[in-house]
């Protein structure tokens, strides 16, 4: 299928799908954790959807990504074009976001490293924003099974092709439609239990609060 116009990042996400969507409920979930004028850490920020909303209600906002073409679209934060992984910034910060499932990538050293850069740039006191899919996320999907959604202007169908190595691998196919235009975007996310995110953190020195339910999909870190 030919997919739709414009940029893609290396993990192949449509900078035209990132510009489109709207902020939803994450925004105030950071918004209120943050509370009022915060010095925050945007980490894998795409086309700035939560870092520029973020930047008008008063923070100070770095947001950071390794698509140049995603930071382009930024107009309020600061962009720092950069793996997440690789950041070594002399600031550090009262909230670090890490949004958008990238803790659940399949690579575990990729998590560990993206925990690393989380804790780095930590200030004492502060806070770490972990969005994740919950293993309940991963149980309640099962190959075939198709889940409809419309976000903002934008109508999104999550196609679950595959799970592997016992459910712990889940692939899906992501179809975002908009204006009569339709971008795909595959993804593989690796169900993590708690507790092995937990110890993880723990290794480099976050603790990750254990949620009162287990669904949420936003966890709490704050430095061990
Ligand atoms: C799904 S998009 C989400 C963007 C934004 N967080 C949002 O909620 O709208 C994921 C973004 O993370 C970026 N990304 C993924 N892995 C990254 C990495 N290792 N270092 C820097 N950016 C990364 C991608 O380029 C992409 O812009």
């Amino acid at each position: 299928m030919d997919n739709g116009p414009g940029a893609y990042t290396t993990d192949g996400c449509a900078v035209e799908v990132y510009r489109r969507l709207p902020t939803g409920e994450d925004l105030h979930i950071i918004h209120l954790v943050a509370g009022a004028s915060a010095t925050i850490l945007d980490l894998g920020a795409g086309a700035g959807r939560l870092a520029d909303p973020l930047s008008r209600l008063g923070h100070q906002v770095v947001a950071v990504d390794d698509s140049a073409e995603m930071l382009s679209c930024i107009t309020h934060a600061r962009t720092v074009h950069r793996r997440i992984e690789d950041l070594q910034l002399e600031t550090r910060f009262d909230v670090v976001v890490l949004a958008s499932h990238l803790i659940n990538k399949p690579s575990r050293r990729m998590r560990h490293d993206m925990l690393v850069t989380a804790a780095r740039h930590l200030a004492p006191g502060g806070r770490a924003l972990i969005q994740w899919h919950p293993p309940a996320w991963f149980d309640s999907l099962a190959v075939g099974d198709v889940v409809d959604d419309v976000l903002g202007e934008v109508q999104v169908q999550v196609a679950i092709t595959g799970k592997r190595a016992r459910g712990a691998l889940l692939d899906a196919t992501v179809t975002y439609t908009c204006d009569a235009t339709t971008w795909t975007h595959t993804f593989t996310a690796r169900k993590i239990a708690l507790r092995d995110l937990q110890l993880q953190a723990h290794a480099v020195g976050l603790t990750i609060h254990t949620p009162n339910d287990p669904a949420v999909t936003w966890l709490l870190a704050t430095c061990s």
